[in-house]
């Protein structure tokens, strides 16, 4: 596939100093604070191969600021080393001791950088000409001669290590950038129906906002949802109470988008019927009636048989984020009878995000759906074919590279 963007093919990056945007957010056990999943550290390997011969900077977020997932990439550093590369790690992300350990770099080396995320100024989200100017960019960029961005999965974060960086240097897109961008096109250019979206998770107010587009653009013919998406639009109906709002971050704003979408596709969205909660540390399947206060964390039997069977009936399946608690064995069952359904459809089926996919590969379904995608939100902007900020930014700098 042709690109509009430059890729390692066009740089020659052989003893240079590359500065590397991954995602490698993994999912993390809340209690351990282990990684549970290497998944998006292994999907970097080929880019990380191919500059074996350059100084590597690696520059990556986990989790963000609150989340039970925010934690120091000393861990992924090691799952690096395990996996055959020369890797240090850190603990600084532009300051005395980072520019140390940069500049004594030797060819062959990777560096890891602390969590991005650290950095106050990267939580912003603007344009690249903007988010240019945070010290992380101002302070990082003159130690480098390349940007590479392979960061897929936060592909639709116009945040300074995505986008900024690609302003002030020359900037190419990394391997699996590549790989998920020509992977993606080919699965979306097919105009089949029934073409089904099975939402769940967190980040309730993107994917309130993604679903609005995606519901508008007439290719979604059902939308199932589960997780916290699910319990949002069960309150907007008035099935399930308002205390289960409790756990929802982006709530207030994401509620009032859930009723307009009910009511204006009240025969494409589709909701759990039944839930399972937790009971003196059982799962106790019951009808939302009797649900009591009891925490809220899977879909319950009748909901994953009606679940499965749309799946099963569909030409192509888009599914992004679990349906329930699935870190607790007994209330991964929605979001495990979900993936099986996914596996067993003979149509185009796309699995995103990292935890779906994680799971997709523990239950060695990989190779019966037709793509895993490091890609969440990334992967969804791409479906409603929003243009994705690191391809924007990567373009723009293309183009200066050729003036
Ligand atoms: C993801 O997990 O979807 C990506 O790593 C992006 O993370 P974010 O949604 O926290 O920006
Ligand atoms: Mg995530």
């Amino acid at each position: 596939m042709k690109f509009a963007f430059k890729t390692l093919d066009d740089i020659d990056y052989v003893g240079k100093r590359i500065l590397l945007r991954v995602d490698m957010n993994c999912s993390v056990d809340p209690e351990t604070k282990q990684i549970t999943d290497i998944s998006r550290i292994e999907a970097i390997q080929e880019t990380l191969k191919e500059l074996s011969r350059s100084k590597v900077v690696l520059m990556a977020h986990q989790g963000s600021p609150g989340s039970d997932d925010f934690i120091s990439l000393e861990q992924h550093t090691k799952v690096l080393k395990n996996l055959g590369f020369n890797a240090s790690f850190v603990d600084d992300i532009f300051g005395e001791k980072a520019k140390k350990a940069i500049s004594q770099l030797k060819d062959g080396e990777i560096l890891v950088l602390q969590n991005v995320r650290y950095f106050e100024g990267e939580l912003k989200k603007a344009p690249p000409q903007e988010v240019a100017q945070e010290q992380i960019v101002q302070e990082l960029y003159p130690l480098f001669d390349f940007f590479v961005n392979d960061a897929f999965g936060a592909a639709h974060r116009s945040q300074a290590s995505i986008v900024g960086f690609t302003t002030v240097l020359p900037s190419v897109a990394g391997r699996l950038v590549e790989k998920e961008i020509s992977t993606l096109t080919a699965v979306t250019a097919t105009d089949q129906h029934p073409w089904t979206l099975v939402l769940g998770g967190s980040k309730v107010e993107d994917k309130v906002a993604t679903l609005d587009k995606l519901l508008a653009t007439n290719r979604v013919d059902n939308a199932i949802l589960g997780g916290l998406v699910g319990t949002l639009f069960l309150i907007a109906n008035g099935k399930v109470s308002e205390t289960y709002s409790k756990p929802i971050k982006g709530y207030e704003s994401a509620i009032e988008t859930a009723r307009n979408l009910l009511s204006k596709y009240p025969d494409k969205i589709i909701l759990p019927e039944d839930a399972a909660v937790e009971c003196e540390d059982e799962r106790l399947n019951c009808t939302f009636n009797e649900m009591g206060n009891l925490p809220f964390l899977d879909i319950g039997p009748r909901t994953i048989d009606k679940y499965v069977k749309i799946i099963k009936e569909s030409a192509v399946v888009f599914a992004n984020g679990p349906m329930g608690y699935f870190e607790k064995d007994t209330f991964a069952e929605g979001t495990s009878k979900v993936l099986s359904a996914i596996a067993e459809c003979k149509g185009i089926t796309v699995v995103g995000g990292g935890h779906m996919g994680a799971m997709a590969k523990k239950m060695s379904l990989d190779d019966k759906i037709t793509h895993i995608s490091t890609g969440g939100g990334a992967t969804i902007n791409f479906l409603i074919g929003k243009k994705l900020d690191l391809v924007v930014a990567l373009e723009a700098a293309a183009k200066r590279m050729d003036e």
